[in-house]
């Protein structure tokens, strides 16, 4: 799997920072900023051979959207599929919640094609609307689904908050949650492995959009670096940090902006989605 440069990362942060600033200050669903953010990230998939597809939605009176795309080949009825939350809360832009989840599966999409990757399973990424609303969007794509399609899913993997400021290094837990996929949470694992870097596993139960895919059953894993919960002394230890302080100040406040990242985090992140990606999908 290649080691992704988390410039490029950051530079797709930047942007999404531009559109909220251009856009009232948010990309929050149901507002010109979201729209903004589900088009740019299109532009680049489209430009990279993506088959891409807008799926719209309505919720609280306002149009939602997902992009799904799909990488060129692989066995049809071995479908693995990365996700994350494209929109923010209404209160800032959301460069941490969930523009760096956002951001990490686009560049790891966009090094599938630039590696000339070939996996044996089909590959397909989805940027969900309306997650802040109660996993509006995830929800929507899982339930226009035929079930023999769900089936076709062998593997969902969510990346919600990958960049926190004073991080931790979650993995989703497999027996913390319906549907946890333990050889996900081992892949996961290993490839923070792989870079040294000690994790811990979280039962984050319903709070992000693998929870639609898991209530049909699918296989799910996923990582997160923390939200409002404080790091302890023991987490402080081990990866450095400020205990007693939250892993994210700025979660759902104006303050989640571009300064709102831990670069280092945000690349180890980044480089594990592409191992476990490369891992599951080979
Ligand atoms: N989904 C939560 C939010 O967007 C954040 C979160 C992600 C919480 C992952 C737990 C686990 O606000
Ligand atoms: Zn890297
Ligand atoms: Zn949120
Ligand atoms: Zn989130």
């Amino acid at each position: 799997a290649p080691n992704i440069n988390v410039a490029n990362v950051r530079a797709h942060l930047n942007q999404f920072q531009s559109i909220a600033n251009a856009n009232g200050g948010n990309r929050a669903h149901g507002r010109p900023g979201y729209l903004a953010s589900v088009n740019w990230v299109k532009s680049k998939l489209d430009a990279a051979g993506f088959t891409t597809r807008v799926q719209s939605f309505t919720y609280g009176g306002a149009t939602g959207y997902n992009l799904i795309a799909d990488y060129p080949g692989g066995d049809a009825n071995n479908v693995v599929v990365l996700g994350g939350h494209l929109d923010s809360v209404t209160a800032g832009p959301g460069i941490n919640d969930n523009g760096s989840g956002s951001a990490s599966i686009l560049e790891v999409a966009l090094q599938m094609k630039a590696t000339g990757f070939q996996p044996t399973k089909h590959v397909r990424f989805g940027w969900w609307g309306a997650e802040e609303r109660g996993l509006i969007g995830s929800t929507n794509y899982v339930n226009s689904l035929s079930s023999t399609d769900k089936s076709k899913i062998k593997a969902y993997l969510n990346f919600d908050m990958t960049g926190s400021p004073n991080p931790g290094y979650f993995v989703y837990s497999a027996s913390g949650q319906p549907s946890g996929s333990l050889a996900l949470q081992q892949r996961l694992q290993a490839g923070f492995t792989s870079i040294n870097v000690q994790t811990e596993l979280t039962s984050v139960g319903g709070r992000s959009d693998h929870a639609a895919f898991a209530r049909a059953g699918i296989p799910i894993g996923g990582t997160f670096t923390g939200a409002e919960g404080r790091k302890t002394a023991a987490q402080a230890q081990k990866w450095g940090g400020t205990a007693g302080q939250a892993f994210d100040r700025c979660y759902h406040a104006s303050c989640d902006t571009t300064s709102n990242i831990n670069a280092t985090a945000l690349d180890r992140n980044a480089d594990v989605i592409a191992y476990t990606l490369w891992a599951t999908a080979a």
